[in-house]
């Protein structure tokens, strides 16, 4: 796949979670090169936003935990675009929370989000993935990776080292059918998402103002420098990355 098209069809990318932060980066970049996008989230407003002044992006409010979100998502993107050529699972939730004061709601609603609705998309996908060579994107969090733990934030990491394990797997498997799948692991960026799970804003500025001096960058990062990563990891120069999960981080992880 490739978003350079030249003659042929304009590429179609499903974005979820499109509405704010990295999926509205997202869902611009790939606009930005030429792609038709279905803007995925459960809010319309913020979902008209990204795609306001965007003409490749079309929006869908869908809450992707629903039992019938995969079906409904994608046909939509079927019906408008006529073929699907990347999925970017983007769309999660944090509960802040350790072990002891986790409630069976913030759990169960970090999974079903961050973990099952991916794998319920990405197949319903698969077909008209395999029919235009597609990609797969999980957007998991270097926060997650390799073999760091996260006090505090257990649930979350472990939603997200599971669409990692899944990311390597999905890989092997749909190979064949000429899928390919990955992985970008965002570091801390700032797109006020530490707001929308309940932070105030002092204790987020705090926050970011203490990773970026842990980083190696020495700063975080903003939402479009994760964009254009997602992006060039669908294009066709990127064909030979498949099972790879990404950090892109400013060095926080090898720190
Ligand atoms: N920001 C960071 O520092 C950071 C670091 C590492 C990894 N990440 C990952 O990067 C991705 C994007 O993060 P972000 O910071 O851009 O977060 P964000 O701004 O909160 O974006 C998440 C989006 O997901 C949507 N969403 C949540 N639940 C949904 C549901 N059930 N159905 C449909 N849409 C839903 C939200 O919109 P609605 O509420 O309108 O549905 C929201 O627009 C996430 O996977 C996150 O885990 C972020």
């Amino acid at each position: 796949m490739t978003t350079t098209h030249g003659d042929g069809p304009a590429p179609a990318v499903i974005v979820t979670g499109a509405g704010t932060g990295i999926g509205q980066s997202t869902a611009r970049a790939f606009a930005a090169g030429g792609a038709r996008v279905l803007a995925v989230g459960r809010t319309e407003s913020t979902l008209a936003e990204t795609a306001a002044g965007h003409d490749g992006i079309q929006i869908l409010a869908a809450d992707i935990t629903e039992q019938d979100a995969p079906a409904r998502v994608v046909g939509h993107a079927l019906a408008e675009f006529g073929r699907l050529d990347v999925l970017v699972n983007n769309a999660a939730i944090g509960v802040f929370g350790s072990l002891a004061d986790l409630t069976p709601e913030g759990a169960e609603a970090q999974i079903r989000t961050n973990l099952l609705a991916p794998i319920f998309l990405a197949q319903a996908a698969l077909d008209p993935l395999a029919e235009s060579g597609g990609v797969v994107v999980n957007v998991g969090s270097s926060g997650a990776t390799g073999l760091r733990s996260w006090p505090g934030n257990g649930v979350y990491g472990a939603t997200k080292a599971g669409l990692d394990f899944l990311t390597r797997t999905w890989a092997v498997e749909l190979a064949e059918r000429g899928v390919r799948v990955v992985s970008l692991a965002p570091g801390v960026i700032d797109t006020g998402v530490g707001l929308r799970a309940g932070m105030d804003h002092e204790s987020y500025q705090g926050f970011l103002k203490h990773i970026a001096g842990r980083t190696p960058s020495g700063r975080v990062g903003r939402p479009e420098e994760i964009a254009e990563w997602i992006v060039f990891l669908t294009r066709a120069e990127s064909a030979f990355a498949n099972g790879t999960v990404l950090s892109v981080d400013g060095g926080l992880s090898v720190t």
